[in-house]
């Protein structure tokens, strides 16, 4: 049993009178320890399944079954627990909160289930990790789209998730931080946190178990 299974999953969407599958009866199998890569043209569906993997989006087909658990029977709280706790989620474009500076928003998911324990200490860490520890007293407007996807990427990993999933976690960075980014992926992967991206970057294939490529709804494996 995998820690996230997508069976059959479908998301059909309507548009001025067109029905269309944006993700089609898509099977995926996510064990810990995974660093899964997946590339594809714009609108091949690649967010879409990614959000409904991650607990944030309702299939019209199939199942999400994360540690055993069909994720959409569950009540919404214990959906809000598996998305703080278990799944950290890098969206695709900005998403921090503009009224904290970086720093808490690093803390936030932490924050959502109260607990003891360092998170100054880790959030800092985090912010360290990936580059912008002088930035923990900034504002996201105070801060370019690459310190602001990389404050994002703390923060998805400040609660230790089970899964990481990030969409397109490097877009709007340089090569050498994307390198950073990369192994530092790496290394969460190895410490037994399975990975989940989407990515325009084929340099960043190196650094996974597995790839697979999306096509107008469809996944299959990347050819070597
Ligand atoms: N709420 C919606 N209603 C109708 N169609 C939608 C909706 N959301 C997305 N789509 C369509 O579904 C398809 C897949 O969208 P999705 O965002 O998953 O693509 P993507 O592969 O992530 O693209 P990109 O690389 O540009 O981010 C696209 O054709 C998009 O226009
Ligand atoms: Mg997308």
């Amino acid at each position: 049993m995998g820690l996230l299974e997508l069976r059959e999953l479908s998301k059909e969407y309507r548009r001025g009178g067109r029905v269309f599958n944006a993700v089609n009866r898509v099977n995926l199998s996510v064990e810990p320890g995974d660093f899964i890569s997946i590339t594809g043209r714009s609108g091949s569906g690649k967010t879409t399944l990614l959000n409904m993997g991650a607990g944030l989006l309702n299939p019209t087909g199939g199942t999400v079954l994360f540690e055993g658990k069909d994720v959409y029977t569950l009540r919404d709280k214990d959906i809000s627990f598996l998305r703080t706790e278990k799944i950290g989620y890098v969206p695709q474009g900005q998403s921090l909160l503009s009224n904290f500076t970086d720093f808490d928003n690093v803390r936030i998911p932490w924050a959502l289930f109260k607990r003891g324990g360092d998170v100054e200490g880790r959030a800092f860490t985090l912010l360290e990790k990936v580059g912008i520890s002088h930035l923990a007293a900034s504002y996201p407007k105070e801060l370019s789209g690459g310190e602001m996807r990389r404050a994002a990427i703390a923060r998805a990993l400040v609660n230790k998730p089970r899964l990481l999933i990030a969409d397109e976690p490097t877009g709007d960075l340089d090569t050498e931080t994307t390198a950073e980014i990369m192994k530092l992926f790496k290394a969460v992967a190895q410490e037994g946190t399975a990975v989940l991206i989407v990515t325009h970057e084929l340099d960043t294939l190196d650094y996974g178990n597995k790839t697979y490529s999306m096509d107008a709804g469809n996944l299959a494996p990347r050819a070597a």
